[in-house]
């Protein structure tokens, strides 16, 4: 079989953060899926992992602001930035992200960043507070609308004594990400629409407006090894997340695990639970939309058990639960801040549309995507879907059995229909 990055050239640039040490794994990964990586360290890069180290894995001497004054005649940065297929930035930490948004090129990295026709990847890496801050998000914001493809930030505990959004996405699910940009970009007609090397797109009827769409399950844990999850795919959030990126609009995506990938355009955030997805939906805040498709569990065990729950002859003890914050409740109950067009999911069994009704009062959403999760549907898990909408004033809209991605796209312009309004 060949490999999916066989033949691949990738400048790697390393910033400066705790998660530079994944950069070292990232270079193995990218090499064990057949690419060639030339690493460029960062000034500060440099005070976390060592350019001989770097240059050790790459097989290649590793590039740093000292190196190329030296051999600016024999590489230089233009040529860093034309000699290879694409250019992944791990970890981008938020100075990076800042000087790639304003265009601002003090050294190397951020030179060959400016100067590259390539397809860029980020894999953002900060704490907590600097993802959430207004700057951050309207960097991301400027960084997506340019064309420039995002994997991460990871929810989880981080290294410093909090959690949160903004871990490094894992150096596989990052080699993946660069090896659905490359198939993508490559798929797009030669000479359409580049002014570069990453496409660019006619303004859409979401061109500058902010999309969050959470997805798939959320998983609770209650030891170690077991959770309670739920038959959510992720396929509709997804779809939904797709269809806005491409009618313009820079969207985050906030997941639980799911096995699908990463729809392309959209800066994913991976989380596993639902008080993880409520943080990360916060920081992600401010939106235009916000639309609510995780089937996120409601409830929790009451106290996850730190090791490995062992038979020991006795009863099992039962399971406490206790209820998971509501995420769509929260946002769409925020005074300040909340989006201008909030939607939800209801996901039901039975009395479909009486239940939803119900919901969309209880919840102080806007809009409703109903359908029936009732096992001989085959919607949960399966590619199509039949959804109402139900609005407000409690008016339903049915349409007819469509794919999923189908569904996503006319939602959106639904969506692009009432902001409009
Ligand atoms: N939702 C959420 N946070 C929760 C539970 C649900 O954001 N803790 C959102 C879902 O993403 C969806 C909507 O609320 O948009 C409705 O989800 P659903 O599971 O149908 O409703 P529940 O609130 O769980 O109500 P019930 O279990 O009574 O049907």
């Amino acid at each position: 079989m060949t490999k999916p990055l066989a033949d691949r050239r990738v400048l790697l640039i390393v910033g400066g953060g705790i998660a530079a040490y994944k950069a070292l794994d990232l270079i193995r990964r990218l090499r064990e899926r057949g690419a060639a990586v030339r690493p460029l360290l960062t000034r500060s890069a440099q005070e976390f992992v060592t350019p001989l180290a770097a240059a050790a894995l790459a097989g290649v001497p590793a590039h740093t602001d000292l190196f190329d004054r030296a051999d600016e005649a024999e590489i230089g940065h233009i040529g860093l930035a034309r000699e290879a297929d694409a250019v992944v930035v791990a970890p981008a930490t938020a100075n990076l992200m800042a000087r790639m948004a304003t265009g601002h090129a003090p050294d190397l990295a951020t030179t060959v960043l400016l100067a590259t026709t390539l397809p860029i990847l980020i894999a953002p890496a900060m704490n907590v507070a600097m993802w959430a801050h207004p700057a951050t998000r309207r960097n991301l914001a400027t960084l997506l609308t340019d064309g420039v493809r995002v994997v991460g930030p990871n929810a989880g505990p981080m290294a410093e004594p909090e959690t949160g959004v903004g871990r490094m996405a894992e150096p596989v699910e990052i080699a993946d990400a660069l090896a659905a940009m490359l198939a993508e970009t490559a798929a797009e007609p030669a000479g359409f629409g580049f002014l570069s090397g990453r496409p660019r797109k006619a303004p859409g009827p979401l061109a500058g407006r902010r999309v969050l769409v959470t997805s798939g399950p959320t998983h609770e844990p209650i030891d170690p090894v077991r959770f309670i999850a739920n038959r959510s795919s992720g396929r509709q959030g997804h779809a939904i997340a797709a269809a806005a990126a491409q009618a313009g609009a820079a969207v985050t995506l906030v997941s639980g695990p799911v096995a699908i990938p990463d729809p392309p355009g959209v800066a994913v955030v991976r989380v596993e639970t639902a008080r993880e997805m409520l943080a990360a939906v916060q920081a992600a805040l401010p939106a235009a939309v916000a639309v609510f498709a995780a089937a996120v569990a409601d409830w929790r065990p009451d106290a996850a058990q730190g090791s490995k729950i062992k038979k020991d002859g006795a009863p099992p003890a039962p399971l406490a639960l206790i209820e998971n914050p509501d995420i769509l409740a929260t946002i769409a109950g925020l005074g300040e801040g909340r989006p201008t067009l909030v939607v939800g999911f209801a996901a039901e069994t039975d009395r479909v549309i009486e239940h939803a009704r119900a919901k969309i009062v209880r919840k102080g959403c806007d809009l409703i995507v109903a359908n029936d999760v009732s096992a001989s549907g085959g919607v949960m898990g399966g590619t199509a879907n039949t959804v109402h909408l139900i609005a407000r004033d409690g008016t339903v809209e049915t349409w007819p059995r469509l794919d999923k991605d189908e569904v996503g796209r006319r939602l959106v312009a639904r969506f692009s229909a009432l902001l409009a309004d």
